[in-house]
């Protein structure tokens, strides 16, 4: 039976960037229940990234419906676009995105500036950014810091800090964990999995590391829900 009431349902998706010959996806259903996590396995190249920027409406699908939360992201003009994603997703990019002469509990609290509903969930975001901080084992004084004096590690951590802040209902993480060392790898999924337990988010991570597996809900393999468009005119 459908989950009548997903946080991420993909039907019937293509997309393919610009240019001849070049990359293309297919995906015929995805979806996410509330609260599920779920980790995406997929070689290199094998459009990952790609899904992960169709599921946050950074770019747009060529056809078929993205929905999260039930609202389609081309019913949406730009401007709504950005806001209902600051509301919905937290997000975790491969390259982390952070500002770099910005302190630690600036970059942390920036979604809240976007989202007043993750806004209102937050009492201090002071406060909340210097427990996520702590959380996360990152020492106490990192809070003033210029986020791009951090190390690499302390950056990701800072990164999973501004997604999980205000607890949007989706978490999507490209390849969180590969500059991590193995036991801060732990505490850092550990937060994302309590935040997944404690607040019904959901979790889409994506990574080549299949000995996570059992640590998920799900595993699903690109291949298995995405077939890649590279030849076709
Ligand atoms: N910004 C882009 N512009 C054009 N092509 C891109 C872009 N990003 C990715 N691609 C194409 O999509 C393919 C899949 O890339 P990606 O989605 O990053 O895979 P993965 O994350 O699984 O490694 C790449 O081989 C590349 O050809
Ligand atoms: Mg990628």
């Amino acid at each position: 039976m459908p989950d009548p009431d997903p946080i991420l349902l993909l039907e019937d998706v293509r997309y393919r960037w610009p240019g001849r010959r070049a990359f293309g996806l297919h995906v015929g259903q995805l979806s996410l229940a509330r609260g599920e996590t779920v980790l995406l396995l997929g070689e290199s190249g094998s459009g990952k990234s790609t899904l992960l920027s169709l599921i946050c409406g950074t770019i747009a699908a060529d056809a078929g419906r993205v929905l999260v939360a039930d609202t389609d992201f081309a019913k949406l003009s730009p401007g709504q676009r950005d806001k209902f994603r600051a509301e919905q997703i937290g997000l975790i990019f491969q390259q982390f995105n952070l500002l770099p002469f910005a302190s630690v509990r600036d970059n942390i609290a920036l979604p809240l500036q976007f989202a007043p509903k993750r806004r209102a969930r937050v009492k201090d975001p002071s406060q909340e950014a210097r427990r996520l901080c702590r959380e996360l084992g990152l020492p106490d004084d990192v809070i003033t810091t210029r986020a791009g004096t951090l190390s690499v590690g302390q950056q990701q951590r800072v990164a999973a800090a501004r997604a999980l802040i205000g607890t949007p209902p989706l978490i999507i993480a490209d390849e969180p964990t590969s500059s991590l060392d193995a036991e801060t790898q732990e505490s850092f999924l550990e937060l994302l999995f309590a935040q997944s337990r404690a607040h019904d988010t959901s979790l889409l991570m994506v990574s080549h590391d299949a000995r996570l597996a059992d640590q998920f809900d799900r595993v699903i393999h690109m291949t298995e829900i995405a077939q890649t468009l590279r030849d076709a005119a």
